[in-house]
């Protein structure tokens, strides 16, 4: 089954990179390519306005409450924003976010209709005790599996280290995944960890890897460029 490619930009706690939003902008999706990004809450309503299809870094399960300096998924919702990433290992390490927390943002994140991008992925120390699959089958168990659910593959010990694993070791651990879907066919599973414009094309020659979660190379324009059009 042929599955629409996804790249997707996240610009983390980073302004918004030059041109993102003129009419010729890289970062507008295409025909062929979904192209989504997922500026910081400031720049939210300025990249939708613009017409690029946006999403949120991180949202919280509760529709409203006393928690102060969180946005809820309902609220992203109501302002009619695409996507949702969930799980980002960034979340994980500064914000303590647990595989139970990551499952309700993910049923809150369906329920309100967004589309949730969950990630997983090892870390350095149990990439070297052979435990990836352990913990990515664990980390993507823990959420109540619905076809709508992007998966990102992100191995934490490749992001923003410029260190990447070979395509075809992803190649595997994205078979791996597949099975753990309800929808092994249909879901997407994107790979993520310092994807540049030199690297893109060895993943995307991986027939189970259908896109890329960008971090660093997505605010350089040229650069996401090259990835979009490897994709
Ligand atoms: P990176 O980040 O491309 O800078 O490695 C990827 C990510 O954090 O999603």
């Amino acid at each position: 089954m042929q599955r629409k490619r996804l790249i997707a930009a996240n610009w983390k706690m980073h302004i918004l990179p030059a041109g993102s939003c003129t009419p010729d902008s890289v970062y507008r999706t295409r025909a062929n390519v979904d192209v989504w990004v997922f500026p910081s809450y400031m720049d939210l309503h300025s990249t939708q306005y613009h017409g690029l299809v946006t999403g949120a870094q991180c949202g919280r399960a509760e529709d409203d409450g006393a928690f102060t300096g969180d946005i809820s998924m309902q609220m992203i919702a109501d302002q009619r924003y695409h996507a949702v990433i969930c799980g980002h290992s960034e979340r994980r390490r500064y914000h303590n976010e647990t595989d139970e927390m990551i499952a309700r943002q993910v049923a809150a994140a369906l329920r309100t209709g967004l589309i949730p991008i969950l990630c997983a992925g090892e870390t350095a120390d149990q990439h070297d005790r052979g435990e990836a699959e352990d913990i990515v089958r664990k980390q993507i168990s823990s959420v109540r599996m619905d076809p709508a659910v992007i998966i990102a593959y992100e191995p934490v010990w490749a992001i923003g280290t410029g260190k990447t694993p070979n395509p075809s070791d992803v190649e595997k651990m994205h078979l791996f995944i597949r099975s753990l879907l309800p929808a092994p066919e249909k879901m997407r599973i994107i790979y993520g960890g310092s994807v540049n414009g030199k690297n893109a094309a060895s993943f995307f020659a991986q027939p189970n890897i259908d896109g890329a979660l960008v971090g660093g190379s997505s605010l350089k324009p040229d650069e996401f460029r090259s990835i979009v059009e490897a994709a």
